[in-house]
């Protein structure tokens, strides 16, 4: 569905993407990790059309999307989440939901005067259709909260919710487990596969967490300074001896340093 060709993305003298290559299968939940920094983030800020790429090319089944803007990738079907989540704090979660949908008709004042029928039937569907997200996500208890007011893991799933307000093909998702404790991120993820399996919806998620990610990913692409480092399943990237070098990475630059006593077993 996605096919990321040779991409870079410089800011200054920071080669943040440095020729990633990789692509994400029609139907899959790929997993994207790597140690802090490695790129991720702005992997996912150019292809889902935020920042432009210095060079290299992103295609959506067959098309090259590169350089899109965000509302043009959004009508095509290519939806983000948020590593910190973008909330209407001041508005309910219900409301947060009706935000979504595109060009609803009662967004232009003259509709409001000529088609007062067609704006409060639109606008019907689109609450109807926030319900059902409620629903679906098991939110009903917070459905009129302000969403300023929610937990964090709650402004999470809100985020995905946000996601299921429009005919997604494919979303992705930065860190939508960082901070949500264990009950809320096991309804995240399970979440996440009923969207996949019922809905078709394609995703590439950026996690830390490696439980989270061997319950849910396959394939799992490994980022590390700005490029592809391995691909395989969850198993095989956590045996990968250039994978375990690149998280270890800091360390083992400065294996010289003295280790700082009484660590490891306080025998020192
Ligand atoms: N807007 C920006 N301006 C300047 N440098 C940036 C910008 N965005 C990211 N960077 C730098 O690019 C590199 C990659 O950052 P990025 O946020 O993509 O990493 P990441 O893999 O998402 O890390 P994390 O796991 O910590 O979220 C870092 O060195 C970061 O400081
Ligand atoms: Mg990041």
């Amino acid at each position: 569905m996605i096919v990321v060709e040779n991409l870079h993305k410089s800011f200054g003298g920071i080669h943040a993407v440095a020729g990633a290559s990789l692509k994400i299968e029609t139907g899959s939940i790929t997993g994207l990790i790597g140690p802090n920094g490695a790129g991720k983030t702005t992997l996912f800020n150019v292809i889902a059309g935020a920042h432009a790429p210095t060079s290299g090319s992103v295609y959506l089944d067959g098309e090259d999307i590169t350089g899109l803007p965000p509302h043009e990738l959004f009508a095509k079907g290519l939806l983000r989440t948020f590593q910190i989540a973008h909330e209407f704090s001041t508005l309910t979660v219900r409301e947060n939901l009706m935000m979504v949908p595109a060009d609803q008709p009662g967004e232009s004042l003259i509709n409001v005067w000529l088609k007062p029928e067609a704006v409060r039937n639109a606008e019907m569907d689109v609450r109807k259709k926030a319900d059902e997200v409620i629903e679906f996500l098991e939110i009903s208890h917070v459905a009129d909260e302000l969403a300023g007011n929610l937990s964090g893991g709650q402004k999470k799933l809100l985020e995905l919710g946000r996601t299921m307000m429009v005919d997604a093909k494919v979303v992705f998702l930065d860190e939508v487990g960082a901070g949500v404790n264990r009950t809320l991120l096991k309804t995240i993820g399970d979440s996440i596969i009923k969207l996949n399996k019922e809905r078709g919806y394609t995703f590439c998620l950026i996690e830390h967490d490696m439980e989270f990610i061997s319950r849910m990913c396959d394939p799992v692409i490994v980022m590390a300074e700005g490029s592809v480092l391995a691909e395989g399943t969850a198993d095989e990237v956590k045996a990968n001896e250039e994978v375990i070098e690149a998280y270890l990475g800091t360390g083992l630059k400065n294996k010289d340093t003295p280790k700082p006593v009484a660590v490891a077993g306080g025998q020192a």
